[in-house]
């Protein structure tokens, strides 16, 4: 049996054994050319590799520049390793609405349908939680005015 066993390992080819992590899943958005933001996206970007890091917020003035970070934020999982699955955008904006914002995140993870919109806010917060609690996930929420019951 090892005499067998040392014939197939010597015939195998084990130059790569697994093949390279797969890119996370992200919508790229169509992005202007900041000036000077770079500093601030490397910050940002060590807050989310960070494993100790679970939420970040990114505040100031309107116009300060806070929706073309993210975008930023958003493509640069397109091109680096990061070890996400799923990356989703959700526009929030003012007059918080849960099932809204429910829906933005549903229809990035397959839950399109108008049915399933029409769910109960318990209900899609099960369907939602059932699907990103396998995966490391990041939500982008834009334009947020106040706190987010993220539960
Ligand atoms: N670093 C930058 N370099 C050049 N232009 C920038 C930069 N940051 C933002 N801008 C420009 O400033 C304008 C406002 O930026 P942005 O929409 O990102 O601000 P915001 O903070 O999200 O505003 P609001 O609070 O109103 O949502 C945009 O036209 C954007 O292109
Ligand atoms: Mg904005």
């Amino acid at each position: 049996m090892l005499q067998a066993i040392n014939d197939l390992i010597s015939k195998g080819v084990f130059d790569k054994v697994a093949e390279s992590q797969p890119a996370a899943s992200v919508v790229v958005r169509p992005e202007e050319r900041p000036i000077a933001q770079q500093p601030t996206i490397e910050k940002v970007w060590n807050c989310i590799v960070d494993k100790d890091v679970g939420i970040i917020g990114l505040y100031g003035l309107g116009g300060v520049g806070k929706t073309t970070l993210l975008t930023q934020i958003n493509n640069k999982f397109s091109t680096r390793p990061n070890g996400f699955d799923v990356v989703i955008w959700a526009l929030v904006s003012n007059g918080y609405d849960i099932g809204k914002i429910q829906n933005k995140i549903g229809g990035n993870i397959g839950f399109s349908a108008e049915s399933w919109k029409n769910k109960s806010v318990e209900e899609k917060a099960v369907d939602i939680y059932g699907v990103l609690r396998i995966k490391r996930f990041v939500v982008l929420l834009d334009d947020l005015w106040e706190r987010v019951d993220l539960n």
